[in-house]
């Protein structure tokens, strides 16, 4: 129910002819959106757009290295629909023969990375690296356009130089080469995911592109915090990073507050001991390496989870040091079973 005094700013938009049913879209963040964590938000529901973690564009070139970036890096096309596979790269040829690659398998819109700040990165040009030159930046975007007939998308900062707002031309010249939408991380390179969100570069890059949508990112942690930056800012669509991990669950409650101006409750312990089980074991159905190291690369995101009692870290300090699946199973089994 729809209260009467909400308008609501649940707007569904386009990505070329895809529908982004839900103005809310998973961030893409290495080492944690793979594709065991997207399932999950997909299960859970009411995410507009998930993207993969970035893959190399020199690694798919290579054929020697290709077939295991696209093992360790692997989608569903079709369970994950709609999804983006982001990409990195700063040479145009090499960028659009990866995005042909991505799209041979499966990849129904390609996403370019020029948000990236990683020294590892940005030092070869890569990433946010990319945004010191909107020509240089414009080159690479067109020759993935001119590639693949799938949507081609962006995610940028603010800018790379800090105070050098290159967002806005370049957003502007994306459009003109054939980019069908733009996720604008509002911070320099240099502050990395800390710092200032200056919600006037998303205004200003809605405001100078014409049909393109733009989806602002960078910060947004409740409900209230996506209504305030559509309204504020004027984007088509918000994405989600951080503020999901542990908590999946939030594009749901998110896309509630959208349509309704009320709240969802927060998922009961045992619902979220459930989820981050199926978590888990998504991981380990997908993993393309042996389950012990699965296994330790699952605890950042299980340790989010805050499944103690207030004032506990107990069941946090435990997830944290977890070595199977039995060792979770061990603790969250209880939490599930107790029904609260
Ligand atoms: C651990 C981590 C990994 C990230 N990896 C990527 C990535 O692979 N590609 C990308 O475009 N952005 C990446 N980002 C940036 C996020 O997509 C997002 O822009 C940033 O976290 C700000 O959004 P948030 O405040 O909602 O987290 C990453 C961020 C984090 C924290």
């Amino acid at each position: 129910m729809v209260t009467p005094t909400h308008t609501t700013t649940f707007k569904p938009f386009f990505i070329g002819d895809i529908e982004i049913s839900v103005p809310i879209a998973l961030a893409p963040m290495a080492g944690h959106t793979n594709r065991a964590f997207r399932k999950l938000v997909r299960e859970i529901g009411d995410c507009g757009l998930v993207c993969t973690e970035v893959l190399s564009s020199n690694t798919l070139n290579n054929k020697g290295t290709r077939q295991k970036s696209l093992e360790k890096f692997p989608w569903d096309s079709v369970e994950e629909y709609p999804m983006a596979v982001q990409l990195f790269g700063n040479n145009p040829q090499t960028v659009a023969e990866a995005a042909k690659i991505v799209v041979d398998n499966g990849a129904m819109i390609v996403d370019i990375n020029m948000g990236c700040w990683v020294p590892k990165i940005a030092n070869k040009g890569s990433g946010a690296a990319l945004l010191r030159d909107v020509s240089t930046a414009r080159a690479v975007v067109e020759a993935v356009v001119q590639a693949v007939d799938v949507p081609v998308t962006v995610k940028v900062r603010s800018g790379f130089e800090d105070g050098i707002v290159t967002a806005i031309p370049f957003a502007k010249a994306a459009e003109e080469c054939g980019v069908k939408a733009i996720a604008v991380h509002a911070r320099f390179a240099g502050q990395g995911h800390q710092g200032y969100v200056d919600w006037e570069v998303i205004r200003d890059v809605k405001a100078i592109v014409n049909e393109m949508p733009v989806i602002g990112n960078g910060d947004i942690i409740t409900p209230e915090d996506a209504e305030e930056m559509l309204t504020r800012t004027g984007c088509d669509g918000v994405m989600v990073g951080r503020g999901a991990l542990g908590r999946p669950w939030i594009f749901k409650q998110m896309a509630h507050y959208l349509r309704t101006g009320e709240h969802l409750p927060e998922p009961p312990r045992s619902e979220k001991a459930a989820i981050a089980l199926r978590y888990a074991e998504l991981n380990l159905q997908y993993s393309s390496i042996p389950d012990y190291p699965t296994v330790l690369q699952m605890r950042k995101q299980l340790g989010k989870y805050n499944l103690d009692e207030e004032g506990s870290l107990a069941i946090r300090n435990q997830l944290v040091r977890v070595e199977s699946i039995t060792d979770i199973e061990t603790l969250l089994k209880p939490i599930i079973a107790s029904g609260v």
